[in-house]
């Protein structure tokens, strides 16, 4: 069973980075469709992520937390929503070292009240899932949907579970339900504790790049665009019920990933740093992508373009960063960073 256009989304995390920007590019899209971000607002949750759109009757904001019931619920039944986008979760892997439970709280138990949800109302849910979810893959090999799912750390766990939660639901129950599986993403207004836009603001600031370990992991560096346009696909093309991947199936190492950011700069090859691994580190993901294209979704972007093209923008949006940069987010980056970065090496 394939699907007919959704006329009114909750969009949950809409206020992150991947959320933003499919907003964004759904509005534009279709323009006679309503969108509801639902968010949290937590640290990556930042509501000028949509500056230039709030004045848009088309568009309003419910601050709540997915793991709320009855706020969700509230939600889908005041704005007559017949689908479910979510993007909400914790999101970056270094915090889920730190800080695990809190993955558990809204990438699962979220994931499972958002499906009661949509289970009780009857409405279709779509699931923003992650190629973590198939663990770190050997060079021979790139992920397809049907893959065991091997996660190796508290977000890819989280998000594994979640993952598994929606496809069980689609089973026992019978909700309509599609999931995609993105690649590494980078474009604007992504939160810079995620190494293209950390690595990019550190570089414009003329301080050190942290690279983990060798640097020589490998991950597909997709432009967020190419992600929204796959979910848009899916939305609209899509077999209710399936896994789809979302990415360009290239991948580069992490070193080749600096040397474009500091190219599209104009900085030092100095400024990058090598640093105590992270625990744990995922060394290549990798994943097909023919069962979206079969769909008629092609990416748009190259990864070196992609990262190109990211690491500019950071340096043409201060007034995004810079606030950030200088508040609780140094608290994060110090606990992170300085043991490592006072015994890095060349
Ligand atoms: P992000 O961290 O930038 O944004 C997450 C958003 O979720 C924020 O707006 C935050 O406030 C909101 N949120 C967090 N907890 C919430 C809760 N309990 N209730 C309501 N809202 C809550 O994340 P992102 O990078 O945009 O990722 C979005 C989704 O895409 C996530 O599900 C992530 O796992 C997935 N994903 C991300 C990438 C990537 O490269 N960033 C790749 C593949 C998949
Ligand atoms: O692959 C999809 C995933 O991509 C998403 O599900 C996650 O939400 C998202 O955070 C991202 O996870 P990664 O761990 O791959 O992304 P991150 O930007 O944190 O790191 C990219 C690579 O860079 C990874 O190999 C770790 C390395 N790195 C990262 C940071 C923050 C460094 O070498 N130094 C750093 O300081």
């Amino acid at each position: 069973m394939t699907t007919s256009t959704p006329k009114n989304l909750l969009v949950t995390g809409g206020c992150g980075f991947i959320g933003s920007n499919f907003v964004r590019y759904w509005l534009a899209q279709h323009t006679d469709s309503n969108v509801v971000v639902f968010d949290k607002l937590t640290y990556a949750g930042r509501k000028e992520n949509l500056h230039d759109l709030w004045e848009s009757p088309l568009l309003s904001l419910v601050v709540g937390d997915i793991g709320d019931m009855d706020a969700v619920r509230a939600a889908c039944q005041n704005n007559n929503i017949d689908l479910i986008v979510n993007f909400a979760a914790e999101t970056h892997v270094d915090q889920s070292i730190l800080g695990p439970l809190v993955f558990t709280d809204t990438n699962v138990r979220g994931t499972h009240v958002l499906l009661e949800v949509a289970r009780e109302l009857g409405i279709r849910l779509h699931h923003i899932s992650t190629d973590e979810v198939y663990g770190h893959i050997k060079d021979d090999h790139q992920s397809v949907e049907t893959d065991e799912l091997a996660p190796r750390s508290p977000y890819a766990a989280s998000k594994a579970a979640a993952d598994q939660l929606v496809q069980a639901y689609a089973i026992t129950y019978g909700i309509p339900v599609t999931i995609t599986r993105g690649a590494n993403n980078v474009g604007p207004y992504q939160y810079p504790e995620k190494a293209v836009p950390l690595f990019s603001t550190n570089a414009i600031l003329g301080e050190p790049l942290p690279v983990y370990g060798d640097g020589m992991q490998m991950r597909d560096y997709a432009h967020v665009y190419d992600h929204c346009t796959g979910i848009e696909t899916v939305l609209l093309k899509g077999e209710i019920g399936q896994v789809y991947n979302v990415g360009t199936g290239r991948e580069m190492t992490n070193l080749e990933m600096v040397d474009i950011v500091l190219d599209a700069l104009g900085k030092d090859h100095s400024l990058v740093k090598h640093v105590t691994d992270r625990p744990g580190h995922d060394r290549r993901y990798s994943m097909n992508v023919d069962k979206l294209k079969a769909l008629g979704w092609e990416p748009k972007y190259d990864p070196k373009q992609a990262v190109a093209e990211a690491a500019r923008w950071y340096a043409e949006n201060r007034w995004w960063w810079e606030p950030i940069r200088s508040g609780e987010f140094r608290e994060y980056y110090n606990k992170q960073y300085a043991e490592r970065l006072a015994g890095a090496t060349k």
